[in-house]
């Protein structure tokens, strides 16, 4: 039997109309409308998209968005200005620097300093820190819309053997925390893990974020295994296309190549995860529609922490 497709988009619906139900009672209730900011600087043409997905949604929502957009030559020192006004303003709740920087700004110092109170992609380390205790925090968007997707299609993350391929700071190893913290049993693979396939195959949840199109493949995926795609990649060859759909979907991306140049592939080939998993989330279609909602549900949270839950434990500021 093919896999189930675990469509992301009921679940980001979900999810973003308990965040509108949110924020109308804290208007009504309390007088406040959380805002976020998003800053963006340079041109990625990537990061335009995520960018305006997220200032968007959040305008749809009810939550106040502000986007400064910077020049790609914008100093370091500029952009570290720009921060600390934003974290000293009490009226915004959330501030995201959207990733990748230019490469002569020092991304680990930008993120540093951002208050951790604000920080909706729970990036900071101190965030990172509670989150790794097992304490309440704001948690990292796309591993956090992850684990929505899994609860919400009822499928069993205590006890079972999550393994993630990949490592990174945005997703792998927040991703592990979570999964941990949910009482999976966790295991971390990267590129210099050794016999990756017999590591994989032993997943009941498979979650793949390398960066490479279609890297995992049937003989990573143990049967009836639930594999979850964060990967997002560009693929423009018309070869690799074919090794990763069939039939209609195949004849759709070789479509979308001659007119757009490129189709977007996932870290999983999908015609294999079809063919052996359980349940599969596409892409695009996937994960990806999490990580907005997720980030609306953080801002909502930054709002309430700071506004309401902090002032009335005795703290004279928000901060
Ligand atoms: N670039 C790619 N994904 C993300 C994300 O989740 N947050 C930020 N700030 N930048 C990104």
């Amino acid at each position: 039997m093919p896999a189930t497709i675990l469509s992301g988009k009921p679940i980001a619906e979900a999810i973003k109309t308990e965040v509108e139900s949110e924020v109308t009672a804290l208007e009504i209730e309390h007088g406040i409308r959380p805002c976020l900011t998003v800053v963006r600087v340079g041109s990625d043409p990537a990061s335009e998209v995520y960018v305006t997905s997220k200032v968007r949604t959040a305008a749809e929502l009810g939550i106040i968005s502000q986007h400064h957009h910077l020049p790609a030559e914008t100093s370091h020192e500029d952009l570290l200005r720009l921060v600390n006004e934003l974290n000293a303003d009490n009226n915004i709740d959330g501030i995201l620097v959207q990733l990748p920087l230019p490469k002569h700004i020092n991304e680990r110092e930008i993120i540093e300093a951002i208050d951790p109170t604000k920080d909706v992609d729970g990036f900071h380390p101190v965030n990172v820190g509670k989150l790794s205790l097992g304490y309440p925090s704001l948690i990292p968007c796309t591993p956090a819309g992850v684990i929505e997707i899994l609860k919400r299609t009822g499928i069993e993350i205590a006890g079972k053997h999550a393994v993630i391929v990949g490592r990174s700071n945005i997703v792998g190893k927040p991703m592990a925390a979570i999964l941990l913290q949910e009482n999976a049993t966790v295991t971390i693979c990267h590129s210099r893990t050794a016999d990756l396939p017999s590591i994989t195959r032993q997943a009941d949840i498979l979650v793949a974020a390398i960066g490479r199109a279609g890297f995992v493949c049937g003989e990573h995926i143990r049967d009836g295994a639930t594999v979850v795609d964060v990967g997002i990649n560009r693929v423009s060859d018309i070869e690799a296309v074919s090794r990763f759909f069939n039939g209609d979907e195949l004849a759709k991306r070789l479509q979308a190549v001659e007119t757009r140049g490129s189709t977007l592939v996932g870290d999983v080939n999908p015609k294999d995860a079809m063919a052996k998993a359980a349940y599969f989330t596409p892409v695009p279609g996937g994960v990806g529609l999490l990580t907005v909602a997720m980030l609306m549900k953080n801002t909502v949270k930054a709002a309430k922490t700071r506004r309401i839950e902090w002032p009335q434990k005795g703290s004279k500021s928000a901060k």
